[in-house]
């Protein structure tokens, strides 16, 4: 892998998941969110033009760290890493999504929310998950459970999760990271508000930073 897992999650605390309609959105989007101190950028193939999107920022954006989000197949995951995408999450997990993620060129974060997927993808060897939808999933009471019997299982907890409980997910011993759409609100890139990007960034980058975990 170019980035591992675990590199990956060590990247930053906040990963900000991006709906991104428009390719010219691209560029100023991944720099404002450069400018307030965020490099992992999650792209999800929830529009036509994400994977038009995935290509321009690692074509003109080197120091993002560009990934793609809701990649939900093996197909999509080869397309992604051929657009340039240095990692791929996933909502959930199925059999061939874990296997072609243990042989594709780039890391794969699939998706949890209950102990048996855990365990399924622990058995393919996986040991960092996407916690989704994380607050209808239990939450933070969920995340303290499964760091009973799974300690060495760590997570990038989305779903529900904004400026307001960021804070307490990433107080978990468990939790690495977390993602969410807070830091990109689609109103602010529709109007090309890049400074309103800038300081959400700055200021969850900040609020993460005191964070003792
Ligand atoms: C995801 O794909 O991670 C979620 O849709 C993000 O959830 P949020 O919009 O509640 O942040």
């Amino acid at each position: 892998w170019m980035i591992s897992s675990e590199q990956l999650f060590a990247q930053g605390p906040v990963v900000p998941v991006l709906v991104i309609k428009d390719v010219a959105h691209a560029v100023p989007l991944a720099k404002a969110l450069i400018d307030g101190g965020i490099r992992v950028l999650e792209v999800t193939l929830r529009t036509p033009a994400a994977i038009d999107v995935i290509r321009e920022i690692a074509d003109k954006v080197p120091e993002a760290l560009i990934g793609a989000g809701t990649v939900t197949n093996a197909t999509q995951l080869k397309q992604v890493a051929d657009a340039g995408a240095k990692f791929a999450i996933s909502p959930g997990l199925t059999t061939e999504l874990l296997e072609a993620g243990n042989a594709s060129k780039i890391a794969l974060i699939p998706g949890i929310s209950s102990i048996s997927e855990l365990m399924k993808g622990r058995d393919l060897g996986y040991t960092h998950f996407k916690f989704f939808p994380a607050e209808a999933s239990g939450g933070i009471k969920a995340l303290k459970s499964i760091g009973g019997p799974f300690p060495d299982v760590v997570f990038c907890p989305t779903g529900g999760i904004g400026a307001n409980n960021y804070l307490d997910y990433l107080a978990l011993p468990n939790v690495r990271c977390v993602g969410g759409s807070w830091l990109a609100p689609d109103d602010v890139v529709a109007e090309g508000n890049w400074a309103k990007i800038t300081e959400l960034a700055t200021q969850a980058v900040k609020g993460a930073a005191a964070v003792d975990n």
